[in-house]
């Protein structure tokens, strides 16, 4: 069984029968969020780079569930220095074994700095594989040739897509995003939590037309794959 919640933004909280996963906990400053960091309850936090939109609560929800947080090292430190006890350090290309599945950390077409401006590596964005079924988070992203390779790799069951533009990929690069990738379902994600980041995400269900199932999440929504 594997359970997909969507708390808003670019994050996500995977359940699997080994384990839970939350990937970029913007919790805290996002207006669209109900829950509290606090209530979380996981294995372990998946960062795809160190803004704060992204790094948002992993710090506080990692110490609180004594869960790692997981990503590339520049940013694994930095949140090592700001009181995470518990961390596991990757990086682009390398995979590694958890509880809750396995983690190959991708490239990902964007910046990457903590919110006090500290360099937090390269912005990634991840491949979770849980219960045979395979996971694509872009992250904050471009579109770019590397999802072409992504797609060639691995069999995507599902594909988490930013959409809002200005500060990642728009809707007609994402469906674009989608062609290289050919995941069997498409979430966007990464849009309207700001004005800067305001879309119809209708408008990216039509432009991937027939290529792959979109689903568009509402926020706090729970699905079964
Ligand atoms: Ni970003
Ligand atoms: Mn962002």
């Amino acid at each position: 069984m594997l359970k997909i919640t969507y708390f808003g933004h670019s994050c996500f909280l995977i359940e699997g029968n080994q384990g839970k996963v939350i990937i970029d906990p913007f919790l805290s400053g996002n207006p669209h969020v109900k829950v509290k960091p606090e209530e979380i309850v996981v294995d372990a936090i998946l960062v795809s780079h160190g803004h704060q939109d992204h790094l948002g609560d992993a710090i506080e929800i990692s110490k609180k569930n004594k869960a790692p947080i997981i990503g590339i090292f520049e940013l694994v430190r930095y949140c090592e220095k700001n009181g995470a006890t518990l961390t596991k350090e990757m990086n682009i290309g390398g995979s590694a074994n958890y509880n809750f599945g396995e983690v190959t950390l991708i490239p990902a077409l964007h910046s990457s700095s903590a919110p006090d401006g500290t360099y937090t590596g390269s912005p990634c964005g991840f491949i979770i594989q849980m219960e045979r079924k395979n996971f694509y988070f872009a992250g904050d992203t471009g579109l770019s040739m590397e999802m072409k390779l992504t797609g060639e790799l691995y069999n995507i069951d599902v594909a988490f897509l930013p959409i809002g533009g200005h500060y990642t990929m728009g809707p007609a690069d994402a469906a674009t995003a989608v062609e290289f990738l050919k995941p069997k379902l498409a979430i966007p994600m990464h849009y309207n939590t700001f004005p800067e980041i305001k879309q119809d995400p209708a408008d990216f269900e039509d432009k991937v037309g027939d290529l792959a199932k979109v689903k568009v999440m509402a926020f706090g929504e729970t699905f079964e794959l």
